[in-house]
């Protein structure tokens, strides 16, 4: 089944006049996450990666199974107060204030090559925030991969030159 048919369009969610693209679908079947994680890692075309780094939440699910497929570490992007030991924060605007993210300051050595995964690639104001913390500590980005991308958002423009792939493209 083709991979799109596992994204769930929900009408006016989380408010009137969004729809809101489900991901529940796909994580709930086999093929499709495999298919799907197949895509991701094909991607990268067999360059080298040290850690991933998934942003929460909904980045977790399918950061940690590329982690696990390339049998690297994965590092946790979190919202504030939530990592226990030292960390470094970020923060990225909204559309009405600013939001705030954070990663331990041991979880990247200089100059390892990091895979960054979220499930979506919007405004790129998360993704951005988290190639700054990556960056910070030393960390050489080689991809930043997405499940889907909102093209209409433009958020690629916010990553510079950075390498993006979307295993979805949404208009
Ligand atoms: C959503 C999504 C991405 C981000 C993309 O996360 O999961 O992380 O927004 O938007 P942007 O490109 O405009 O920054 P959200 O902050 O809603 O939190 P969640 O993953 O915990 O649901
Ligand atoms: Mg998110």
């Amino acid at each position: 089944m083709a991979l799109q048919q596992y994204i769930r369009d929900i009408q006016d969610f989380p408010k009137k006049g969004i729809v809101f693209k489900d991901i529940t679908p796909l994580l709930s079947s086999p093929e499709g996450t495999k298919e799907c994680l197949s895509l991701l890692i094909n991607s990268l075309n067999g360059k080298k990666i040290d850690k991933v780094v998934g942003v929460e939440s909904r980045g977790f699910f399918f950061a940690t199974l590329l982690a696990h497929e390339l049998n690297v570490g994965f590092v946790p992007v979190r919202k504030p107060k939530k990592l226990p030991f030292t960390t470094i924060s970020a923060s990225y605007q909204l559309e009405y204030g600013t939001d705030t993210l954070e990663i331990h300051t041991d979880s990247i050595k200089k100059g390892d090559k990091i895979l960054i995964h979220d499930d979506v690639l919007a405004s790129g104001g998360t993704a951005k925030a988290v190639c700054e913390l990556v960056e910070r500590l030393g960390g050489e980005i080689v991809q930043c991969n997405f499940l889907m991308e909102l093209t209409h958002l433009h958020g690629r423009k916010k990553l510079g030159n950075k390498e993006i792939f979307a295993a979805l493209t949404y208009g």
